[in-house]
């Protein structure tokens, strides 16, 4: 069932309650794809009910970022939630969620700002604004769902550790699950942005992943220190790529690794083109 307002969502969320039932909630800005899926899936299988909310969502972008030309794809990924079993899809209008005449600045409206240490780093930095735009929405749809669980995927690692931090410090009664990247065969990771890619920048590609693979097959056969394992980076890289970030990082809080260990998370951004493509790897998962 698509629901476009906020007043239908409670209505149904309330029956739901009154039932007993546990909800989880998938939050999207659509596009939807198989890492999508993924969370989706989980969501189904855990909970009584699924919510997927689809919305591109205008304060998280900058100025200059493809807001515009976001992939928009409502009647897809109306059938991909109709197929995995989604029980409600919410996809309100920027009106719908920030009222008519939205003045989308924080003169007028009330945001939620994550800390400082947890934005001025990876994603943050070039994208100055965004987490507290996610996090706002993110919040928004969390009181008008109000579910038990929301699903998050392990592909925007930055994005989930900031979304745990903010349902800690704020005490949010709703469990954060973290769901595992979902790859292509050839080990690019699953994006909506990916289908700004031609076939040749898809090549190019792979530098992502291979580089955090041998990051991590590196890290197995014993090096630790960090700056040895970044060397590693330079030969999966030509001078088409403009390597925004490649960073050893806490799992928990985002602090610099020198000596990696099994917390430490490997964030790398690449520029392709005009695309710029993000990727992570856990090294204490096997
Ligand atoms: P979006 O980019 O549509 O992603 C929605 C969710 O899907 C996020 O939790 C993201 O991490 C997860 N996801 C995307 N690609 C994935 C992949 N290859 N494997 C596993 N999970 C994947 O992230 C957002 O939207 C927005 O910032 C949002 C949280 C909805 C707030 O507007």
């Amino acid at each position: 069932m698509l629901v476009h307002t906020i007043k239908e969502v409670r209505e149904k969320v309330k029956e739901w309650k009154t039932q007993g039932l546990t909800i989880g909630l998938v939050p999207t800005m659509g596009a939807l794809h198989a890492g999508h899926k993924s969370l989706i899936d989980k969501s189904v299988e855990k909970c009584d009910k699924t919510v997927v909310s689809v919305f591109v969502n205008p304060i998280q972008f900058c100025p200059g970022e493809d807001l515009d030309k976001y992939p928009r794809t409502l009647d897809e990924d109306e059938r991909l939630c109709n197929e995995a079993g989604v029980d409600l899809i919410f996809a309100p209008s920027p009106n719908e969620m920030y009222g008519q005449g939205h003045i989308l600045s924080n003169d007028f409206l009330t945001y939620v700002i994550p800390p400082y240490f947890y934005v001025d780093k990876l994603c943050g930095k070039s994208r100055v604004g965004h987490f507290d735009g996610v996090c706002t929405v993110v919040n928004k749809l969390f009181n008008i769902v109000q579910p038990d669980f929301g699903f998050f995927g392990e592909k925007d690692r930055q994005q989930l550790i900031i979304l745990k931090k903010m349902v800690k410090d704020l005490n949010i009664p709703i469990q954060i699950i973290p769901c595992p990247i979902v790859r292509e065969e050839s080990g690019l990771a699953l994006s909506s942005r990916n289908k700004y890619l031609s076939e040749e920048d898809k090549k190019e590609a792979l530098a992502l992943s291979k580089i955090l693979f041998n990051i991590k097959a590196c890290y197995q056969k014993g090096i630790t220190d960090c700056n040895a394992l970044y060397e590693t980076a330079f030969s999966y890289l030509n001078n088409h790529h403009s390597l925004e970030y490649l960073e050893f990082r806490d799992a928990e809080n985002l602090e610099e690794k020198t000596i990696a260990d099994n917390n430490t998370i490997v964030f790398i951004a690449l520029k392709i083109g005009n695309v710029r493509l993000i990727d992570n790897i856990s090294l204490g998962d096997l």
